[in-house]
C-alpha cells in the first residue's frame, strides 16, 4: 500500500507533493520520491528510507515546475531501494509514474518489453507501467495508457506525466484507491482524502475502471474504453485538525481519546429515542429476509478480525443466527459453503484491504448478501456492498486500528439488535436495557481513558518484557485476541491470547515466574472459571493483571494489579475493555521508544495480497 500525490497548476509542485506525502505516510514509508516536469524535462528525486530523507535531499536542489508526482511506498516487488523507489521512468525519461498495487503479470509484461528493446533498471512489478505505456504513445497520453492497461492483470492506481504533455496528469483506477481534488486554477490527485485537504473539500473518488485527465482549469472522467462522463462532486466534512495530530504526540494516542466521539458518532440518528429501537437506514434487507436467514458468516482481517470474533457472540445470542468468523485470506480460496439465504459482513476500517475486498467478491459470487462495516465513504468495500453501515471514526492514521475497532463493535451491536428486533428473539425489555446502555458508552469510554495515567505507570514495569499473554473467555477472549496484536504490532513485545480454558493443554508451559498475564474477568456467568485460570497461572508465579468491572474488589486478593472499567450490559464489556489494552501497548510501546505510529514491516491499509 503506498501514497502517492500529483499536481498541477500554478504553484510550485514540490512543497505541495511532499505536503500532500507527509499526510499520506501512514500509507507506506520505506521510500519516497518525486518528478517535476521544467523546461521540457523531467527532474526527479527519489530515496529509500523515510520521507525525511527526501525533504532533505530536495532542501538545496532546484527541482522546479508546476507540474508534478509523488509517492511513499510500502514495498511489495523489489526491496525498499533507491532504485526500486518511484516514480518509474520509460526508457528515454519521457514518462514518469507512480503506482499503488500490484501489477500480476509483471514477469511476462517485463519480458515481452525487453524482447522490444526495453531497458529496466527496477525490481519492481510497477516499472513495466511507464514501458508499456511508452510502447503504445503515439502523441496521446491517456490513449496511450488506455492501451497499455489493456495487457495489464491486477490492482493500480496510477499517475503519470509525460515532458511532451506538460500540461496534464494522467490518472487511473483499478482496485487501489485514488481521489482527485478540485481546485482553483489547480487541480490533485492522490491516495487518500488528507493529502490534499489543505487545498480543496471538492472531491471525485475515482471507481474501478475510472480515468482521470487533469489540466490546471478542468479534470476530465474517461472509462477505460475512453467515453467521458460526469460523477458527483463529494464535499468532505473532515476538518483538517482531523487529519492532523491534534496536540498529541502521536496518532494512535489521538485515535484512542477519540473514541468516546467516535462512537458517538457512530451511535448518533441509528436509535429511535422514543421506541429505543436501532434503525439501521442503510441496511437495505427486508424483514422477511432477515427472518429467512440461515447463516451469517463474517469475514475480515487483523483487528477487524478480531471486531468479528465479537460480533458472533453478539449476533448469536441475541439474534440465535448460527455464525462463523473467518479472516479474508483463508476464506477467499476455501470454495466457502454459502446460501442465498446467508448473509456477509465485511469489515475492514479502510475498505480497501485485498484479502477482504476479495472475501466480499467471493461471497457475492456465491450468491450471499453481503453488508460493509467500514470507515471510508466511498471505498470498494462500501461500493461493492448491498448493504452499509459507515462507522463514523474520522480518518484513522495510526497504523494501530483502535477508534475503528470499538465503532465496529458498535455497529455490530446495532446488528445484532437490529436482527434481533425483526426476528423477535429478544424482548422490549431486554432491547431497551441495551440500547440504554449503550447510550452511556461513550460517556464511560471518557471514564476508562481518565485511568490513563495508572496504565502509563505500570506499562513501565513491563516494557522489557519477552513475553505477554492475554486470557480470557467468551467476549473476554474476543477481546484478548486484540489485545495481544495491539501490544505486539507497535512495541515488538512477543504476546499471544489464549482462550483461559485452553491454557492447560500445553501454552501453560510457558507460564513461569514473572511472566506477565492480561487476565480479562468481566463475564459474570464466566468468572468463577477465570477465577481458577487465574490461581493456574498464579500457581506458577506468573504475574497477572485482572482487568475487572467497577466494584469487583474479591478479584484484587488473587492478582497482582487490577485495572476495572465501570459497569455496562455484559455484552458491551468489550468497547469499554479493549480501552485499557490499547492504552496499554502505546504506553509499552513509547517506553521501549518504538514508533508506534509507523511500526516496523506493517502499513496502514495492506491493499495487496
Ligand atoms: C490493526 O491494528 C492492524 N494494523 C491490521 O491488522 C488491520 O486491522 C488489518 O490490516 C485490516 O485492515 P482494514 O480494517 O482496513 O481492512
Amino acid at each position: 500500500m503506498c501514497g502517492i500525490v500529483g499536481y498541477i497548476g500554478k504553484q510550485e509542485a514540490v512543497p505541495i507533493l511532499l505536503d500532500g506525502l507527509r499526510r499520506l505516510e501512514y500509507r507506506g514509508y520505506d521510500s519516497a520520491g518525486v518528478t517535476v516536469y521544467n523546461q521540457n524535462k523531467l527532474n526527479s528525486c527519489k530515496t529509500a528510507g523515510r520521507l525525511n530523507k527526501l525533504e532533505e535531499m530536495l532542501q538545496n536542489s532546484k527541482l522546479k515546475g508546476t507540474l508534478g508526482i509523488g509517492h511513499t511506498r510500502w514495498a511489495t516487488h523489489g526491496r525498499p531501494s533507491d532504485r526500486n523507489a518511484h516514480p518509474h521512468f520509460d526508457c528515454n525519461q519521457k514518462l514518469s509514474l507512480v503506482h499503488n498495487g500490484i501489477i500480476e503479470n509483471y514477469i511476462a509484461l517485463k519480458e515481452w518489453l525487453q524482447e522490444k528493446g526495453h531497458i529496466f533498471n527496477s525490481e519492481t512489478d510497477t516499472e513495466v507501467l511507464p514501458h508499456l505505456i511508452e510502447e503504445y504513445y503515439q502523441g496521446d497520453l491517456a490513449e496511450a495508457v488506455r492501451q497499455a492497461l489493456k495487457k495489464v492483470d491486477g490492482a493500480f492506481g496510477l499517475v503519470v506525466i509525460s515532458d511532451e504533455h506538460p500540461g496534464e496528469i494522467v490518472a487511473a483506477r483499478k482496485s487501489s484507491p485514488l481521489i482527485i481534488g478540485l481546485g482553483k486554477s489547480e487541480n490533485f490527485v492522490a491516495s487518500d482524502i488528507p493529502a490534499v485537504l489543505p487545498y480543496t473539500r471538492e472531491i471525485y473518488i475515482l471507481e474501478d475502471g475510472e480515468m482521470a485527465v487533469l489540466t490546471a482549469d478542468q479534470v476530465k472522467l474517461y472509462d477505460f474504453s475512453g467515453s467521458e462522463h460526469s460523477k458527483e462532486i463529494y464535499h468532505v466534512e473532515w476538518d483538517i485538525t482531523a487529519a492532523e495530530k491534534g496536540g498529541y504526540e502521536d496518532f494512535m494516542l489521538k485515535e484512542i481519546h477519540e473514541q468516546a466521539k467516535a462512537v458517538h458518532d457512530t451511535l448518533t440518528g441509528k436509535v429511535d429515542p422514543i421506541e429505543m429501537k436501532v434503525q439501521l437506514p442503510e441496511v437495505k434487507l427486508s424483514a422477511r429476509e432477515i427472518g429467512e436467514l440461515e447463516k451469517v458468516q463474517i469475514v475480515a482481517c487483523g483487528t477487524a478480525y478480531h471486531a468479528g470474533m465479537v460480533g458472533k457472540y453478539l449476533i448469536e445470542k441475541l439474534a440465535r443466527i448460527p455464525v462463523e468468523v473467518e479472516v479474508a485470506s483463508e476464506f477467499r480460496y476455501r470454495d466457502p459453503m454459502i446460501s442465498p439465504k446467508s448473509l456477509t459482513i465485511i469489515i475492514s476500517q479502510s475498505g480497501e484491504t485485498a484479502d477482504t475486498l476479495a472475501g466480499l467478491r467471493e461471497a457475492k459470487r456465491l450468491g450471499s448478501r453481503v453488508l460493509a462495516i467500514t470507515n471510508v465513504v466511498g471505498s470498494s468495500v462500501a461500493r461493492e456492498a448491498d448493504d452499509l453501515i459507515l462507522t463514523l471514526a474520522g480518518p484513522e492514521i495510526a497504523v494501530a486500528s483502535t477508534k475503528a475497532y470499538t465503532t465496529q463493535l458498535l455497529s455490530l451491536y446495532l446488528l445484532a439488535i437490529y436482527l434481533a428486533q425483526h426476528r423477535e428473539t429478544i424482548s422490549q425489555n431486554e432491547r431497551v436495557g441495551m440500547v440504554e446502555a449503550m447510550l452511556h458508552l461513550p460517556g464511560q469510554i471518557e471514564k476508562v481513558l481518565n485511568t490513563e495515567t495508572k496504565i502509563k505507570e505500570f506499562a513501565e514495569d513491563f516494557k522489557s518484557c519477552e513475553d505477554i499473554f492475554f486470557i480470557g473467555r467468551g467476549l473476554d477472549y474476543a477481546v484478548s485476541l486484540e489485545g495481544a496484536l495491539k501490544l505486539k504490532e507497535i512495541s515488538y513485545i512477543h504476546a499471544e491470547a489464549y482462550a483461559a480454558g485452553e491454557l492447560k493443554h500445553g501454552t501453560l508451559a510457558l507460564i513461569v515466574e514473572g511472566v506477565p498475564v492480561f487476565a480479562m474477568a468481566t463475564q459474570p456467568e464466566l468468572y468463577d472459571k477465570m477465577i481458577s485460570n487465574i490461581k493456574e497461572v498464579k500457581a506458577r508465579d506468573a504475574t497477572v493483571v485482572a482487568l475487572a468491572v467497577a466494584g469487583d474488589h474479591e478479584i484484587s486478593k488473587s492478582v497482582d494489579y487490577v485495572i476495572h472499567i465501570p459497569v455496562t450490559h455484559t455484552m458491551l464489556t468489550p468497547i469499554l475493555s479493549v480501552v485499557p489494552l490499547q492504552l496499554f501497548a502505546y504506553y509499552a510501546a513509547k517506553a521501549r521508544g518504538c514508533d508506534v505510529d509507523k511500526p516496523r514491516n506493517l502499513a496502514k491499509s495492506v491493499t495487496v495480497e
